[in-house]
């Protein structure tokens, strides 16, 4: 069976089956978050004939590895939905230079005893009032995927500096670079997630 012919059956698959969905987490907690903005963006931003579903991961607890054989509802919650979706999405802030605590937090609860993220696809973005944007968190988060054996899109890298200037209030957009590399990446991971699920028809 040839690449084309394999192409042809999937795109015939997915208009009868479903869309592609990527499961988006990440932000912060805070109201007002600049990443959660981000991240709402990004849902406008996909590509037609998918979906970005954002999840909640405000109520998961602190990591015990006391409780991993039977951990909370919401991190239950969180592996099913990262298992049963086609990709993830990261949008991540920068604390004091890396990942914040909550976020990698969510990392390690869907890491053991399965890990959720092995050969999934996603991507990561960053944004941070700072001039940096957040790419060493990004690049921290970057290398916990490596271990974890998650396929994470390399490009175009979406780091959004002085995000407090270029997205305001209401989430509008005022640098049109950011747009159009978000638009990009979101592109380029659905493309990767339509391949890989080609490959395994
Ligand atoms: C505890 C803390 C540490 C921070 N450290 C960094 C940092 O290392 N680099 C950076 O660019 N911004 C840093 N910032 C600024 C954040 O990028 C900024 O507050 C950002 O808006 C937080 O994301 P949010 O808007 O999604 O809540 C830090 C903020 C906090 C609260």
């Amino acid at each position: 069976m040839n690449e084309i012919y394999l192409r042809i059956t999937h795109l015939h698959n997915m208009n009868q089956n479903s869309e592609t969905v990527i499961t988006g987490f990440g932000g912060s907690l805070r109201k007002g978050s600049f990443s959660r903005k981000v991240l709402e963006k990004a849902a406008v931003l996909m590509p037609e004939g998918t979906r970005l579903e954002i999840a909640d991961i405000s109520m998961i607890p602190l990591f015990n590895a006391d409780h991993v054989s039977d951990p909370d509802s919401s991190v239950v919650e969180f592996k099913k939905r990262i298992s049963e979706t086609d990709g993830f999405l990261i949008v991540t802030p920068e604390y004091n230079y890396s990942v914040p605590g909550f976020l990698k937090n969510v990392i390690d609860w869907a890491s053991v005893p399965n890990n959720v993220f092995a050969k999934k696809i996603g991507a990561v973005m960053s944004s941070s009032t700072g001039m940096m944007g957040g790419a060493r968190a990004q690049y921290h988060l970057r290398q916990s995927f490596v271990f974890l054996d998650a396929r994470v899109i390399n490009r175009p890298e979406v780091i959004i500096n002085f995000v407090d200037k270029k997205v305001n209030e209401k989430g509008e957009f005022s640098d049109e670079n950011a747009e159009k590399f978000m638009r990009e990446l979101l592109k380029n991971l659905v493309s990767e997630v339509r391949d890989q699920e080609t490959i395994r028809k």
